[in-house]
């Protein structure tokens, strides 16, 4: 973990064919317990392989308190050249960042795009603590003021109702692309979430989802209700970025036959998950729940760690994923 932004110079390069790679990786013998089908749990086994929200969570808290050092922090600066739209956006735009860590992914969104307003959720209320530390030392024009850090499980109980409430949700059906200065609902400030939540009124729903190295955190079983949840925040014509692992990423390669909990999912020692998707299952999710897709590929790139001088072969996936406008008459 915190491997991928080693690799970001070259963040658009392809320096390998993920098609070579997966070749490479189905005939090497020595691998092949990553490819056996996943049995079903057994009444025995369950516990370990489903793992519930709240341990998620600890699990997550503990990563958080153990890595809260500045050295950890990595900014993901090349978050704005691979999603140019967060930058060229209009004046009154909206990001979620979902799963939002120690503020890696927020911190070049705030500063890349001076009008953006940037909520930030995170099950590990650890992890916003340090979010909202990396972005008060940031040198950044009303910084704090466009940053609003939430505590969430998106994929146990989704999201609060003051980001898109029922009736917002309604008037999506009547009014195309609602900006929050116009939504119908009744909020008296959209721009402060605890006067929203306190007053139990909306923003109206977000321009954009980013889902930075997050969705691979949630189990398999709970990632259909977390992409439904992401699609119904967003306002129509909405954009979902999506940056995830990818199968045969070297980072899957190096778990233990052990630590695989389901097919292409894996748990680490400290009890984090994390799942390796294919172009494919990123598909049927996003798609599935009614997503566009506008972009979806793997990025395949070398990269050298530092400690060894060894060359690496990372694979992530990127994609872009709209939600419909909606028709009136539709
Ligand atoms: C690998 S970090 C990525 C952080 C950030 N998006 C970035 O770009 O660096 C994954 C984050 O997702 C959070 N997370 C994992 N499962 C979650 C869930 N179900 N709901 C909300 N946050 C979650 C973790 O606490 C962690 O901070």
């Amino acid at each position: 973990m915190g491997d991928e932004n080693m690799a970001a110079a070259n963040y658009y390069s392809k320096d390998f064919e993920w098609d070579q790679l997966r070749q490479e990786i189905e005939n090497d013998p020595s691998l092949v317990h990553h490819l056996l089908p996943f049995p079903n749990p057994t009444t025995q086994n369950q516990d370990t392989l489903l793992s519930s929200p709240i341990e998620d969570s600890e699990a997550w808290n503990k990563f958080h308190t153990l890595h809260s050092t500045g050295n950890f922090f990595k900014e993901r600066r090349y978050l704005l050249k691979e999603f140019p739209e967060l930058a060229s956006c209009g004046k009154c735009s909206t990001v979620l960042e979902v799963g939002c860590g120690n503020g890696s992914t927020a911190l070049p969104i705030l500063r890349g795009n001076k009008s953006i307003s940037l909520y930030a959720c995170d099950c590990s209320e650890e992890a916003l603590e340090r979010a909202k530390e990396n972005i008060g030392a940031a040198n950044i024009n009303l910084g704090k003021e466009r940053f609003h850090p939430f505590q969430c499980d998106f994929s146990a109980s989704g999201f609060p109702n003051w980001l898109v409430c029922s009736s917002c949700c309604g008037s999506f059906f009547q009014k195309q692309n609602v900006c929050s200065s116009d939504a119908s609902c009744s909020q008296q400030d959209f721009s402060d979430p605890l006067i929203s939540a306190k007053n139990n009124s909306c923003i109206g729903g977000v321009d954009f989802v980013t889902l930075i190295f997050t969705l691979s955190a949630v189990p398999l079983n709970r990632m259909r209700r977390a992409i439904t949840e992401c699609f119904s925040v967003l306002k129509p014509g909405g954009l979902l970025l999506f940056r995830d692992y990818g199968l045969y990423d070297m980072a899957m390669l190096r778990f233990e036959p052990e630590q695989r909990v389901g097919y292409r999912e894996y748990i680490r020692s400290d009890g984090t998950r994390s799942y390796f998707f294919c172009l494919d299952s990123v598909r049927d999710l996003f798609c599935g729940t009614g997503f566009t897709e506008l972009e979806l590929e793997y990025c395949c790139v070398h990269s050298v760690n530092r400690r060894n001088g060894k060359i690496m072969r990372r694979v992530w996936i990127h994609g872009k994923f709209q939600k419909p406008h909606v028709h009136i008459g539709s």
